[in-house]
Protein backbone atom coordinates (compact mmCIF):
# COMPACT_ATOMS: atom_id res chain seq x y z
CA UNK A 1 0.00 0.00 0.00
CA UNK A 2 2.93 2.30 0.96
CA UNK A 3 3.81 1.97 -2.85
CA UNK A 4 0.67 2.69 -4.23
CA UNK A 5 0.13 5.78 -1.61
CA UNK A 6 3.67 7.31 -3.60
CA UNK A 7 1.89 6.37 -6.96
CA UNK A 8 -1.51 8.20 -5.99
CA UNK A 9 0.67 10.95 -4.60
CA UNK A 10 2.23 11.48 -7.98
CA UNK A 11 -0.80 10.47 -9.90
CA UNK A 12 -2.33 13.67 -7.87
CA UNK A 13 0.17 16.45 -7.09
CA UNK A 14 -2.63 18.88 -5.61
CA UNK A 15 -3.74 16.25 -2.59
CA UNK A 16 -1.75 15.01 0.52
CA UNK A 17 -3.30 11.76 1.00
CA UNK A 18 -4.05 10.24 3.81
CA UNK A 19 -5.22 6.95 5.90
CA UNK A 20 -6.72 4.23 4.05
CA UNK A 21 -10.84 5.04 4.96
CA UNK A 22 -12.22 1.39 3.63
CA UNK A 23 -11.86 -1.03 1.56
CA UNK A 24 -14.56 -2.95 -0.51
CA UNK A 25 -14.28 -6.26 -2.32
CA UNK A 26 -13.24 -4.10 -5.77
CA UNK A 27 -10.40 -1.63 -4.43
CA UNK A 28 -9.04 0.53 -1.61
CA UNK A 29 -10.76 4.01 -0.62
CA UNK A 30 -7.84 6.54 1.23
CA UNK A 31 -8.65 9.66 2.30
CA UNK A 32 -6.63 12.87 0.86
CA UNK A 33 -6.70 16.33 1.04
CA UNK A 34 -6.88 19.01 -2.02
CA UNK A 35 -4.29 21.68 -0.22
CA UNK A 36 -5.26 24.72 -2.39
CA UNK A 37 -9.36 24.31 -2.07
CA UNK A 38 -9.16 22.76 1.69
CA UNK A 39 -11.11 20.06 0.70
CA UNK A 40 -11.28 16.57 2.08
CA UNK A 41 -12.23 13.95 -0.91
CA UNK A 42 -11.78 9.98 -1.29
CA UNK A 43 -9.63 8.55 -3.52
CA UNK A 44 -11.25 5.18 -4.72
CA UNK A 45 -8.34 3.01 -7.28
CA UNK A 46 -9.33 0.69 -9.23
CA UNK A 47 -7.63 -3.08 -8.68
CA UNK A 48 -4.08 -2.97 -10.73
CA UNK A 49 -4.84 -6.23 -12.28
CA UNK A 50 -8.11 -4.85 -13.18
CA UNK A 51 -6.48 -1.50 -14.24
CA UNK A 52 -4.43 -3.21 -16.87
CA UNK A 53 -7.33 -4.63 -18.58
CA UNK A 54 -7.76 -2.24 -21.56
CA UNK A 55 -11.21 -2.74 -22.00
CA UNK A 56 -12.02 -2.61 -18.40
CA UNK A 57 -10.23 0.70 -18.28
CA UNK A 58 -12.30 1.88 -21.19
CA UNK A 59 -15.54 1.26 -19.82
CA UNK A 60 -14.28 2.36 -16.16
CA UNK A 61 -13.46 5.84 -17.90
CA UNK A 62 -17.02 5.70 -19.47
CA UNK A 63 -18.58 5.15 -16.20
CA UNK A 64 -16.78 7.61 -14.73
CA UNK A 65 -17.96 10.01 -16.92
CA UNK A 66 -21.40 9.21 -16.96
CA UNK A 67 -20.89 9.70 -13.06
CA UNK A 68 -19.39 12.89 -13.33
CA UNK A 69 -22.38 13.89 -15.02
CA UNK A 70 -24.49 12.81 -12.06
CA UNK A 71 -25.61 15.71 -9.78
CA UNK A 72 -27.72 14.62 -6.92
CA UNK A 73 -27.93 15.23 -3.30
CA UNK A 74 -28.03 11.78 -2.64
CA UNK A 75 -25.24 10.50 -5.14
CA UNK A 76 -21.70 10.62 -4.24
CA UNK A 77 -20.32 13.91 -6.43
CA UNK A 78 -17.42 12.94 -8.32
CA UNK A 79 -14.52 15.32 -8.67
CA UNK A 80 -12.08 14.11 -10.81
CA UNK A 81 -10.82 10.85 -12.68
CA UNK A 82 -7.20 10.38 -13.04
CA UNK A 83 -5.65 7.52 -15.10
CA UNK A 84 -1.62 6.42 -15.42
CA UNK A 85 -0.07 3.60 -16.78
CA UNK A 86 -2.13 0.79 -14.60
CA UNK A 87 -3.05 3.02 -11.94
CA UNK A 88 -7.04 4.46 -12.38
CA UNK A 89 -8.41 6.54 -9.40
CA UNK A 90 -11.67 8.02 -8.83
CA UNK A 91 -11.52 11.28 -6.34
CA UNK A 92 -14.84 11.86 -5.02
CA UNK A 93 -16.71 13.95 -1.84
CA UNK A 94 -15.23 12.52 1.05
CA UNK A 95 -18.35 11.22 3.23
CA UNK A 96 -17.28 10.56 7.17
CA UNK A 97 -21.07 9.95 8.24
CA UNK A 98 -19.63 6.04 8.10
CA UNK A 99 -22.39 3.39 6.47
CA UNK A 100 -25.92 2.42 6.05
CA UNK A 101 -24.77 -0.76 7.83
CA UNK A 102 -22.79 0.99 10.63
CA UNK A 103 -25.49 3.40 11.74
CA UNK A 104 -28.21 0.38 11.31
CA UNK A 105 -26.37 -1.49 13.93
CA UNK A 106 -24.98 0.78 16.09
CA UNK A 107 -28.09 3.90 16.58
CA UNK A 108 -30.14 2.11 14.59
CA UNK A 109 -33.65 3.28 12.55
CA UNK A 110 -36.81 4.41 13.67
CA UNK A 111 -39.41 3.14 11.23
CA UNK A 112 -40.35 6.74 9.58
CA UNK A 113 -36.12 7.12 9.77
CA UNK A 114 -35.81 3.93 8.15
CA UNK A 115 -38.76 4.89 5.05
CA UNK A 116 -36.91 8.22 5.10
CA UNK A 117 -33.44 7.24 4.42
CA UNK A 118 -34.56 4.51 1.56
CA UNK A 119 -36.89 7.45 -0.02
CA UNK A 120 -33.46 9.16 -0.26
CA UNK A 121 -31.61 6.39 -1.88
CA UNK A 122 -34.51 5.89 -3.92
CA UNK A 123 -34.22 9.86 -5.61
CA UNK A 124 -30.43 8.97 -5.82
CA UNK A 125 -30.64 5.44 -7.75
CA UNK A 126 -33.62 7.40 -10.13
CA UNK A 127 -31.29 10.12 -10.78
CA UNK A 128 -28.85 7.10 -12.36
CA UNK A 129 -31.73 5.20 -13.73
CA UNK A 130 -32.72 8.17 -15.83
CA UNK A 131 -29.44 8.41 -17.10
CA UNK A 132 -28.87 4.79 -17.72
CA UNK A 133 -27.22 3.79 -15.13
CA UNK A 134 -28.41 0.69 -12.91
CA UNK A 135 -25.94 0.66 -9.65
CA UNK A 136 -26.29 -3.53 -9.21
CA UNK A 137 -24.95 -3.79 -5.89
CA UNK A 138 -27.56 -1.93 -3.50
CA UNK A 139 -27.22 -2.56 -0.07
CA UNK A 140 -26.36 -0.65 3.39
CA UNK A 141 -22.66 -0.76 2.71
CA UNK A 142 -22.78 0.91 -0.32
CA UNK A 143 -25.27 3.94 1.34
CA UNK A 144 -22.84 6.90 3.07
CA UNK A 145 -23.79 9.57 5.23
CA UNK A 146 -22.07 12.95 4.32
CA UNK A 147 -21.34 16.07 7.04
CA UNK A 148 -24.55 17.10 6.02
CA UNK A 149 -26.00 13.89 7.51
CA UNK A 150 -27.66 13.34 3.75
CA UNK A 151 -27.28 10.09 2.84
CA UNK A 152 -25.65 9.42 -0.52
CA UNK A 153 -25.45 6.36 -2.93
CA UNK A 154 -22.23 5.05 -3.67
CA UNK A 155 -20.07 2.62 -5.15
CA UNK A 156 -21.36 3.10 -8.84
CA UNK A 157 -21.06 0.52 -11.33
CA UNK A 158 -18.01 -0.64 -10.28
CA UNK A 159 -19.54 -4.35 -10.21
CA UNK A 160 -20.95 -3.72 -13.46
CA UNK A 161 -17.31 -1.83 -15.08
CA UNK A 162 -15.75 -5.28 -14.04
CA UNK A 163 -18.50 -7.73 -15.21
CA UNK A 164 -17.79 -6.29 -18.50
CA UNK A 165 -21.53 -4.84 -19.78
CA UNK A 166 -21.19 -2.11 -21.99
CA UNK A 167 -24.26 -0.84 -21.60
CA UNK A 168 -25.65 -1.13 -17.95
CA UNK A 169 -29.56 -1.25 -18.86
CA UNK A 170 -29.50 -4.25 -21.15
CA UNK A 171 -26.74 -6.61 -20.08
CA UNK A 172 -27.72 -9.59 -18.88
CA UNK A 173 -25.84 -13.02 -18.50
CA UNK A 174 -23.24 -11.82 -15.75
CA UNK A 175 -24.17 -12.57 -12.02
CA UNK A 176 -23.33 -9.82 -9.89
CA UNK A 177 -24.20 -8.43 -6.62
CA UNK A 178 -24.24 -9.60 -3.00
CA UNK A 179 -26.16 -12.44 -2.39
CA UNK A 180 -27.97 -10.78 0.19
CA UNK A 181 -29.70 -8.34 -1.75
CA UNK A 182 -29.81 -9.84 -5.25
CA UNK A 183 -32.50 -9.68 -7.09
CA UNK A 184 -33.91 -12.59 -9.05
CA UNK A 185 -33.37 -11.68 -12.68
CA UNK A 186 -29.80 -11.17 -11.45
CA UNK A 187 -29.47 -14.88 -10.31
CA UNK A 188 -31.32 -16.53 -13.75
CA UNK A 189 -28.79 -14.15 -15.98
CA UNK A 190 -31.68 -12.68 -16.97
CA UNK A 191 -31.88 -8.43 -18.53
CA UNK A 192 -31.91 -6.37 -15.79
CA UNK A 193 -33.20 -2.80 -15.60
CA UNK A 194 -34.38 -0.42 -12.89
CA UNK A 195 -36.50 -2.91 -11.38
CA UNK A 196 -33.23 -4.48 -10.18
CA UNK A 197 -31.89 -1.90 -8.17
CA UNK A 198 -35.63 -1.12 -6.57
CA UNK A 199 -35.76 -4.93 -5.81
CA UNK A 200 -32.06 -4.50 -3.90
CA UNK A 201 -33.56 -1.18 -2.12
CA UNK A 202 -36.11 -3.07 -0.95
CA UNK A 203 -34.51 -5.64 0.46
CA UNK A 204 -32.62 -3.00 2.83
CA UNK A 205 -35.96 -1.53 3.72
CA UNK A 206 -36.62 -4.75 4.65
CA UNK A 207 -33.32 -5.32 6.71
CA UNK A 208 -33.57 -2.01 7.98
CA UNK A 209 -37.49 -2.18 9.58
CA UNK A 210 -37.27 -5.45 10.74
CA UNK A 211 -33.46 -6.23 11.29
CA UNK A 212 -33.69 -9.69 9.05
CA UNK A 213 -33.42 -10.27 5.31
CA UNK A 214 -36.25 -11.12 3.25
CA UNK A 215 -34.40 -14.79 2.51
CA UNK A 216 -31.85 -16.68 5.07
CA UNK A 217 -28.33 -17.94 4.21
CA UNK A 218 -28.35 -21.26 6.13
CA UNK A 219 -24.94 -21.07 5.38
CA UNK A 220 -25.16 -21.95 1.95
CA UNK A 221 -24.57 -19.33 -0.54
CA UNK A 222 -26.21 -21.75 -3.58
CA UNK A 223 -29.28 -22.20 -2.04
CA UNK A 224 -29.49 -18.25 -0.72
CA UNK A 225 -29.40 -17.40 -4.48
CA UNK A 226 -32.09 -20.35 -5.53
CA UNK A 227 -34.50 -18.57 -2.97
CA UNK A 228 -33.83 -15.08 -4.32
CA UNK A 229 -34.51 -16.55 -7.77
CA UNK A 230 -37.70 -18.55 -7.38
CA UNK A 231 -39.28 -17.96 -3.86
CA UNK A 232 -41.45 -16.05 -2.29
CA UNK A 233 -40.11 -13.71 0.41
CA UNK A 234 -41.07 -14.08 4.31
CA UNK A 235 -44.35 -11.21 4.59
CA UNK A 236 -42.56 -8.49 6.44
CA UNK A 237 -45.75 -8.32 8.58
CA UNK A 238 -44.46 -11.31 9.53
CA UNK A 239 -41.61 -10.57 11.02
CA UNK A 240 -42.47 -7.62 12.19
CA UNK A 241 -46.09 -6.43 13.06
CA UNK A 242 -45.38 -3.20 13.87
CA UNK A 243 -44.82 -1.81 10.87
CA UNK A 244 -47.78 0.07 9.15
CA UNK A 245 -49.54 -2.39 6.56
CA UNK A 246 -49.43 -0.15 4.05
CA UNK A 247 -45.70 0.73 4.35
CA UNK A 248 -45.39 -3.16 4.36
CA UNK A 249 -47.58 -3.67 1.13
CA UNK A 250 -45.35 -1.37 -0.90
CA UNK A 251 -41.66 -3.08 0.56
CA UNK A 252 -43.10 -6.53 -0.61
CA UNK A 253 -44.21 -5.20 -4.00
CA UNK A 254 -40.61 -4.12 -4.12
CA UNK A 255 -39.23 -7.56 -3.75
CA UNK A 256 -41.78 -9.43 -6.09
CA UNK A 257 -39.69 -12.18 -7.92
CA UNK A 258 -40.71 -10.89 -11.32
CA UNK A 259 -39.80 -7.45 -12.29
CA UNK A 260 -43.09 -6.68 -13.81
CA UNK A 261 -44.83 -7.27 -10.65
CA UNK A 262 -42.51 -4.59 -8.51
CA UNK A 263 -42.14 -0.57 -9.19
CA UNK A 264 -40.67 -0.65 -12.98
CA UNK A 265 -38.64 2.69 -11.53
CA UNK A 266 -37.25 3.82 -8.28
CA UNK A 267 -38.86 6.54 -8.66
CA UNK A 268 -42.59 5.07 -8.52
CA UNK A 269 -41.22 3.06 -5.55
CA UNK A 270 -40.63 6.50 -3.87
CA UNK A 271 -43.67 7.63 -4.77
CA UNK A 272 -45.55 4.41 -3.31
CA UNK A 273 -43.27 4.43 -0.24
CA UNK A 274 -44.19 8.37 0.71
CA UNK A 275 -47.51 7.90 0.40
CA UNK A 276 -47.78 4.88 2.50
CA UNK A 277 -45.74 7.08 4.96
CA UNK A 278 -47.79 10.08 4.27
CA UNK A 279 -51.07 7.67 4.56
CA UNK A 280 -49.65 5.72 8.25
CA UNK A 281 -47.78 8.73 10.01
CA UNK A 282 -49.37 11.86 8.70
CA UNK A 283 -48.01 14.60 6.07
CA UNK A 284 -44.99 15.76 8.08
CA UNK A 285 -43.53 11.78 8.71
CA UNK A 286 -40.74 12.98 6.60
CA UNK A 287 -39.26 15.20 8.80
CA UNK A 288 -40.29 13.76 12.16
CA UNK A 289 -36.25 11.67 12.45
CA UNK A 290 -34.46 14.84 11.21
CA UNK A 291 -33.44 12.84 8.06
CA UNK A 292 -32.34 15.06 5.31
CA UNK A 293 -33.99 13.73 2.70
CA UNK A 294 -33.69 16.00 -1.04
CA UNK A 295 -36.33 14.99 -2.98
CA UNK A 296 -34.77 15.34 -6.88
CA UNK A 297 -37.69 12.88 -8.32
CA UNK A 298 -40.40 15.52 -7.95
CA UNK A 299 -42.90 12.96 -8.22
CA UNK A 300 -42.12 12.02 -4.55
CA UNK A 301 -42.59 15.51 -3.14
CA UNK A 302 -46.35 15.06 -4.07
CA UNK A 303 -47.13 12.44 -1.40
CA UNK A 304 -44.85 13.48 1.58
CA UNK A 305 -46.99 16.40 0.90
CA UNK A 306 -50.07 14.71 2.29
CA UNK A 307 -51.81 15.36 -0.86
CA UNK A 308 -52.15 12.25 -2.98
CA UNK A 309 -54.36 10.84 -1.47
CA UNK A 310 -55.55 13.87 1.13
CA UNK A 311 -54.41 13.91 4.45
CA UNK A 312 -56.47 15.30 7.10
CA UNK A 313 -53.15 16.28 8.25
CA UNK A 314 -52.00 18.47 5.93
CA UNK A 315 -50.00 21.04 8.42
CA UNK A 316 -45.99 19.66 8.35
CA UNK A 317 -43.87 21.86 6.64
CA UNK A 318 -44.40 20.50 3.43
CA UNK A 319 -48.23 21.22 3.50
CA UNK A 320 -47.04 24.66 4.38
CA UNK A 321 -45.51 25.15 1.26
CA UNK A 322 -46.87 27.99 -0.70
CA UNK A 323 -49.53 26.79 -3.61
CA UNK A 324 -47.67 25.55 -6.26
CA UNK A 325 -48.18 28.55 -8.71
CA UNK A 326 -47.81 26.72 -12.30
CA UNK A 327 -45.73 24.63 -13.88
CA UNK A 328 -42.64 25.86 -13.79
CA UNK A 329 -42.89 27.39 -9.79
CA UNK A 330 -39.78 26.55 -7.80
CA UNK A 331 -40.19 26.64 -4.25
CA UNK A 332 -38.28 25.37 -1.44
CA UNK A 333 -38.97 23.46 1.80
CA UNK A 334 -36.76 21.69 4.88
CA UNK A 335 -37.69 18.44 6.54
CA UNK A 336 -34.81 17.81 9.58
CA UNK A 337 -31.63 20.02 9.32
CA UNK A 338 -31.00 20.07 5.43
CA UNK A 339 -32.66 21.89 3.06
CA UNK A 340 -35.39 19.96 1.22
CA UNK A 341 -35.42 20.86 -2.60
CA UNK A 342 -38.20 20.79 -4.74
CA UNK A 343 -36.85 20.82 -8.48
CA UNK A 344 -40.32 21.48 -9.51
CA UNK A 345 -44.06 20.78 -8.38
CA UNK A 346 -45.23 17.61 -8.53
CA UNK A 347 -47.96 16.86 -11.01
CA UNK A 348 -50.01 14.58 -8.22
CA UNK A 349 -50.45 17.98 -6.33
CA UNK A 350 -53.40 19.62 -6.91
CA UNK A 351 -53.01 23.18 -8.49
CA UNK A 352 -55.03 25.88 -6.35
CA UNK A 353 -58.55 26.34 -7.86
CA UNK A 354 -57.40 29.47 -10.68
CA UNK A 355 -59.89 32.09 -10.76
CA UNK A 356 -62.28 31.60 -13.96
CA UNK A 357 -60.55 33.64 -16.36
CA UNK A 358 -62.70 37.29 -17.10
CA UNK A 359 -63.91 38.79 -19.59
CA UNK A 360 -61.58 38.43 -22.57
CA UNK A 361 -59.88 41.42 -22.89
CA UNK A 362 -57.83 41.77 -25.95
CA UNK A 363 -53.98 40.98 -25.54
CA UNK A 364 -51.80 43.83 -26.71
CA UNK A 365 -49.40 42.03 -28.53
CA UNK A 366 -51.53 39.46 -30.42
CA UNK A 367 -53.89 41.49 -33.07
CA UNK A 368 -57.18 41.34 -32.05
CA UNK A 369 -59.33 38.84 -33.43
CA UNK A 370 -62.48 41.07 -34.18
CA UNK A 371 -60.16 43.61 -36.87
CA UNK A 372 -60.87 41.90 -40.01
CA UNK A 373 -64.22 42.44 -39.37
CA UNK A 374 -63.67 46.05 -38.56
CA UNK A 375 -61.98 46.71 -41.25
CA UNK A 376 -64.37 44.89 -43.82
CA UNK A 377 -66.95 46.86 -42.99
CA UNK A 378 -65.00 50.05 -43.09
CA UNK A 379 -64.41 48.95 -46.58
CA UNK A 380 -68.10 48.62 -47.48
CA UNK A 381 -68.52 51.85 -45.96
CA UNK A 382 -66.13 53.87 -48.13
CA UNK A 383 -67.96 51.94 -50.89
CA UNK A 384 -70.77 52.72 -50.26
CA UNK A 385 -70.23 56.29 -50.00
CA UNK A 386 -68.36 56.77 -53.41
CA UNK A 387 -71.63 55.25 -54.81
CA UNK A 388 -73.44 57.75 -53.44
CA UNK A 389 -70.94 60.45 -54.34
CA UNK A 390 -70.92 58.94 -57.81
CA UNK A 391 -75.15 59.10 -57.57
CA UNK A 392 -75.08 62.46 -56.14
CA UNK A 393 -72.73 64.71 -57.83
CA UNK A 394 -74.47 65.20 -61.09
CA UNK A 395 -77.29 65.49 -59.52
CA UNK A 396 -76.18 68.35 -57.80
CA UNK A 397 -74.67 70.04 -60.71
CA UNK A 398 -77.95 69.85 -62.65
CA UNK A 399 -80.04 71.21 -60.11
CA UNK A 400 -77.48 74.55 -59.43
CA UNK A 401 -76.76 74.25 -63.29
CA UNK A 402 -80.96 74.40 -64.21
CA UNK A 403 -83.23 77.23 -63.98
CA UNK A 404 -85.31 77.87 -61.34
CA UNK A 405 -87.64 75.88 -60.27
CA UNK A 406 -86.88 73.51 -63.15
CA UNK A 407 -86.76 69.93 -61.49
CA UNK A 408 -83.58 68.54 -62.48
CA UNK A 409 -83.93 65.02 -64.37
CA UNK A 410 -83.43 61.77 -62.84
CA UNK A 411 -80.32 59.75 -63.68
CA UNK A 412 -80.62 58.56 -67.30
CA UNK A 413 -82.48 61.14 -68.33
CA UNK A 414 -81.92 63.76 -70.72
CA UNK A 415 -81.25 67.07 -69.35
CA UNK A 416 -84.41 69.78 -70.14
CA UNK A 417 -83.93 71.16 -73.57
CA UNK A 418 -83.76 74.36 -73.91
CA UNK A 419 -84.86 76.31 -76.81
CA UNK A 420 -83.80 79.55 -78.16
CA UNK A 421 -86.57 82.18 -79.05
N1 LIG B 1 -16.72 8.77 -0.53
C1 LIG B 1 -16.30 8.07 0.52
N2 LIG B 1 -16.02 8.67 1.68
C2 LIG B 1 -15.58 7.97 2.75
N3 LIG B 1 -15.39 6.64 2.74
C3 LIG B 1 -15.63 5.97 1.62
C4 LIG B 1 -16.11 6.63 0.43
N4 LIG B 1 -16.29 5.72 -0.53
C5 LIG B 1 -15.95 4.55 0.01
N5 LIG B 1 -15.56 4.67 1.29
C6 LIG B 1 -15.14 3.59 2.19
O1 LIG B 1 -14.53 2.57 1.43
C7 LIG B 1 -15.31 1.37 1.51
C8 LIG B 1 -15.30 0.66 0.17
O2 LIG B 1 -15.78 1.54 -0.82
P1 LIG B 1 -16.66 1.07 -2.03
O3 LIG B 1 -16.81 2.20 -2.97
O4 LIG B 1 -17.92 0.49 -1.51
O5 LIG B 1 -15.73 -0.04 -2.67
P2 LIG B 1 -16.04 -1.48 -3.23
O6 LIG B 1 -16.42 -1.29 -4.64
O7 LIG B 1 -14.74 -2.15 -3.11
O8 LIG B 1 -17.13 -2.06 -2.40
C9 LIG B 1 -16.68 1.82 1.98
O9 LIG B 1 -17.35 0.80 2.67
C10 LIG B 1 -16.35 2.98 2.87
O10 LIG B 1 -15.96 2.53 4.14
MG1 LIG C 1 -18.88 -1.25 -1.91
Amino acid sequence: MQADRQRIADALPAYDIGEVLGQGGWGVVVAGHHRHLDRSVAIKQLPTAAAADVAVRRRFTAEARVLASLDHPHVVPVYDFVEREDLCLLVMEQLPGGTLRERATTTGFTATGAVAVCLACAAGLNAAHVRGVLHRDVKPENMLFAASGAVKVTDFGIAKVLGGADTMLTRAGDVVGTPSYIAPEQVRGEELSPATDVYALATMLYELLSGELPFTADGDVMSLLFKHAYAAPVPLLDVTPDVPAEVAAVVMRGLATEPAERYATAEAFGVALAEAGTRAWGANWLSADGMPVVLGAERIVAPTRGATPPSPLRTGPAAALPPAAGPTARSAVTAGPGPVREQTPAPAVPEPALPEPAAEEPDEDEPPRRRPVVVAVVVVLVLLLAVLAVWLLPRLFTVYGSPAGTPAGGPGTDPPAVTAT
